[in-house]
């Protein structure tokens, strides 16, 4: 047996389905050390079997608080990516938002759970997930939210600083968008550094409207 998600992934491409069997996943070791597998949504939290959905924007992995409550980006990153969306006028509800990969990787330091960058094998191990999301949100561009999940789609020699806020092709997925992640902007050092990386941010929320009215 391949040691990936695959054979834990129904057939059906209906959300319900698909969320309900990605708590069973045993696809990497993961879930041992998660609350919860935190699957894609729509941010309105509408469930419908075929969503009309624009963008499909993929983070990383869930954090502390979407690893407790089971619904990604709704701790700090969340917070910011939410006020972003507003500010470039992008319609949440046509927005669905999801993980590279599903489960909490973390390490302790004291009482706190330190988020840990998943491995590339735990990045392979997921993708059967990330694909059924795909084929079942159909969107008509993909927002990657920092470097794991633009790389895992663009291949490992992609660079955002580079390559943000420009239309990328990839055999076999829709047109992608690379831009920063929530989290490394609320990381930025200084305030400028932070005003500066929302500005690049919400320019890419631009480009990528912009691409949506083609
Ligand atoms: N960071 C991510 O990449 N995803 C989340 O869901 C939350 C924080
Ligand atoms: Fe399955 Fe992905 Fe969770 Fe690993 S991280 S157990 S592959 S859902």
């Amino acid at each position: 047996m391949r040691e990936d998600a695959s054979s834990f992934v129904p057939k059906d491409r209906i959300l319900p389905v698909l969320r309900d069997a990605v708590q069973h996943c045993r696809g990497c070791d993961l879930y041992r050390n998660a609350t919860q597998a935190v699957f894609g949504e729509l941010e309105t939290g509408a469930e419908s079997t075929k969503p009309s959905v624009a963008i499909m924007m993929i983070g990383e992995q869930p954090g502390d608080q979407e690893d407790k409550q089971g619904r990604p980006f709704v701790g700090p990153a969340g917070k910011l990516l939410d006020r972003c969306l507003q500010e470039a006028n992008i319609d949440r509800s046509k927005v669905y938002v999801t993980n590279t990969v599903k489960h909490f990787r973390w390490e302790p330091r004291g009482k706190l759970r330190i988020h840990k960058k998943p491995s590339m094998k735990e990045i392979h191990a997921c993708r059967p997930w990330l694909d059924a999301e795909l084929e079942t949100v159909r969107p008509k561009l993909i927002v990657c939210l920092g470097a794991v999940a633009a790389q895992s789609l663009l291949g490992s020699k992609f660079k955002i600083t580079q390559s943000h806020g420009k239309v990328q092709r990839a055999e076999g997925v829709p047109p992608i968008i690379a831009t920063l992640h929530p989290s490394a902007i609320l990381r930025a050092r200084t305030d400028e550094d932070r005003e500066r990386d929302i500005k690049i941010f919400l320019e890419d929320l631009r480009q990528a409207t912009e691409f949506l009215k083609k």
